[in-house]
């Protein structure tokens, strides 16, 4: 596990832009994992500079993001795939036919994410997975648990989720109760993992999480075990690990 060290949230976006870059233009025909959430917001501006630039070409690029609201059509404004348009896929140019998000509005979950990971294994395996990682050590929707998940499945929100996302909707009834999101199998089985993780109120998870036992109860923590993973942290999320480094 490779920790790269950044100054600040801007810093950790530019030093995980610069990855994600690297890899497309070394591989033009990358398939690329995705993150929704506040952690890669900086890294979708700097890629979309760098896009308008000529640094960067996505035109041959396919991306699959990790996870959907079940319930929520494409067009709702707190769905992913409206998430991911307004941040990144309306200002370059992956192609349309090659962006795929689980779809909210496919209510047969076990047909839906039967489709999702065959059409991840018919691009060939994802070459580089985007992670953020959630308070209590979450990725994707893959919540702490007895178990590790494995493919795409559906999961029930927790109420502490639902009450967190609350605010974005016009009350807690309106928030979804389900989500689709890639299993931690889909996510171990990309050749490359790079998590990105910002702010103080994350430092104790960054610890258990990297430098902790590998547990279900803290999904990140399976992360250990990758053989190509980057964690790109601010100082602030590094804070309580100083001793380690
Ligand atoms: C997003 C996702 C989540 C977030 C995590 C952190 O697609 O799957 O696991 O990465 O909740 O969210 P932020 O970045 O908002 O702190």
């Amino acid at each position: 596990m490779k920790i790269i060290r950044a100054k600040d949230y801007n810093d950790m976006s530019r030093k995980a832009a610069n990855i994600i870059s690297a890899q497309v233009i070394l591989k033009p025909e990358s398939v690329l994992g995705l993150a929704t959430g506040s952690s890669p917001i900086g890294i979708y501006e700097q890629l979309i500079k760098w896009y308008h630039k000529g640094d960067v070409d996505f035109g041959a690029c396919t991306t699959f993001n990790l996870d959907e609201y079940r319930g929520l059509t494409p067009d709702h404004d707190q769905s992913y795939h409206y998430f991911m348009h307004k941040n990144f896929f309306d200002a370059v140019n992956v192609p349309d036919e090659r962006i795929n998000l689980p779809d909210g509005a496919q209510l047969d979950a076990e047909r839906e994410c039967h489709r999702y990971d065959a059409a991840i294994r018919a691009a060939g395996g994802i070459d580089l997975q985007l992670l953020g990682m959630g308070l209590n050590g979450h990725i994707g929707f893959n919540e702490p648990d007895e178990y590790f998940s494995k493919g795409t499945h559906c999961v029930n929100l927790t109420e502490s989720t639902i009450e967190a996302n609350k605010r974005f909707f016009a009350s807690a009834d309106d928030v979804p109760r389900q989500a689709y999101t890639m299993g931690v199998q889909t996510i171990m089985l990309a050749r490359r993992i790079v998590l990105v993780v910002s702010g103080e109120n994350k430092a104790k998870t960054v610890r258990e999480a990297f430098f902790g036992p590998v547990t279900p109860r803290v999904p990140a923590s399976i992360l250990q075990l990758h053989t190509d993973v980057s964690i790109v942290a601010d100082e602030a999320a590094l804070s309580l690990c100083t001793d380690l480094l």
